[in-house]
């Protein structure tokens, strides 16, 4: 694997193998990588020539107060990993490199960027918007991986894509969970033993609300109060929990087929994220 921090290092050898008409994947990720980064690794070599990762805590996305400068750091434990699934390329650039001027353009997908996370976290995803766009003008894939974890990120992405014309494709990867439920989360990391005894809950409540409209239950609403009351009594402190239309993230009526429950709590330091998208 080579390793580069450079934006003109980066292109040189994406030049290269572009000459040797190489298809390019790229799995941008934030570093301290776990199963569900790996997976997208993987998901990336089985439909690319060459798999390049961007490890860059971006602090465009982080608001006012948020886990910026605690946002878990292990470089050498990365590159461990990435060599590991035979990763070709990793950029690892800093924040000057990144954003060497106050940036005076940024990317807002406006509507879909605003609710749920994006409530809680204002501007988060236009920083995330924007990295994107520019992580995808600097190495000019083929492919890009992300996992359905981030499933509003996901949605962003696709609909920036969509806007602005990139011609690039861009894969889900479903998520990828602990053997108690949990999704696997880098801000995991943050939970004591008895938060993390707690956290797998998330997800036990999203089952229980799938089973529920399979059920037959049709008040979206109604369920996702009931449930959002169950997580508080249990020690969350939930943010939102929403059933959805997956295509543009506006809640659910009835007649919709395909649904997506997303959910966020915070539980001591961590927020945390979760959905589940099935067919009624
Ligand atoms: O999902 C993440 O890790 C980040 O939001 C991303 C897509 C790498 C942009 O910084």
């Amino acid at each position: 694997m080579q390793t580069v921090t450079r934006i003109e290092q980066l292109r040189a050898i994406i030049r290269q193998w572009r000459r040797q008409g190489q298809s390019i994947a790229l799995v941008p990720t934030m570093g301290n990588l776990h199963a569900g980064h790996i997976a997208l690794v993987n998901a990336a070599r089985r439909r690319a020539g060459k798999v390049v990762v961007s490890v860059f805590v971006n602090p465009t996305q982080f608001g006012e107060g948020e886990d910026f400068e605690a946002y878990p750091r292990t470089e050498q434990e990365d590159v461990e990993k990435l060599q590991l699934a035979r990763t070709d390329l990793l950029f690892l650039p800093t924040v000057a490199e990144i954003y060497p001027q106050p940036a005076l353009v940024n990317v807002a997908v406006s509507g879909l960027s605003e609710r749920y996370c994006g409530a809680s976290r204002p501007g988060h995803f236009d920083g995330v918007a924007t990295i994107v766009c520019k992580l995808f003008n600097m190495v000019q894939p083929d492919l890009a991986f992300f996992g359905q974890k981030d499933f509003q990120q996901l949605a962003i992405i696709r609909r920036m894509v969509a806007d602005l014309d990139f011609p690039i494709q861009i894969c889900a990867v479903p998520t990828v969970r602990e053997a108690d439920g949990l999704a696997m989360s880098s801000r995991n990391g943050y939970l004591t033993a008895e938060q993390r005894a707690l956290a797998p809950r998330l997800y036990q409540n999203l089952c229980q609300i799938r089973d529920a409209i399979l059920a037959g239950q049709t008040d979206y609403r109604e369920l996702a109060d009931q449930h959002l009351r169950q997580l508080s009594a249990a020690g969350f402190q939930p943010d939102y929990l929403a059933v959805c239309r997956p295509s543009d993230l506006l809640e659910a009526t009835p007649a919709d087929r395909e649904l997506v429950i997303l959910l966020a709590a915070r539980l001591g330091r961590a927020r945390l994220i979760d959905n589940l998208s099935f067919t009624r």
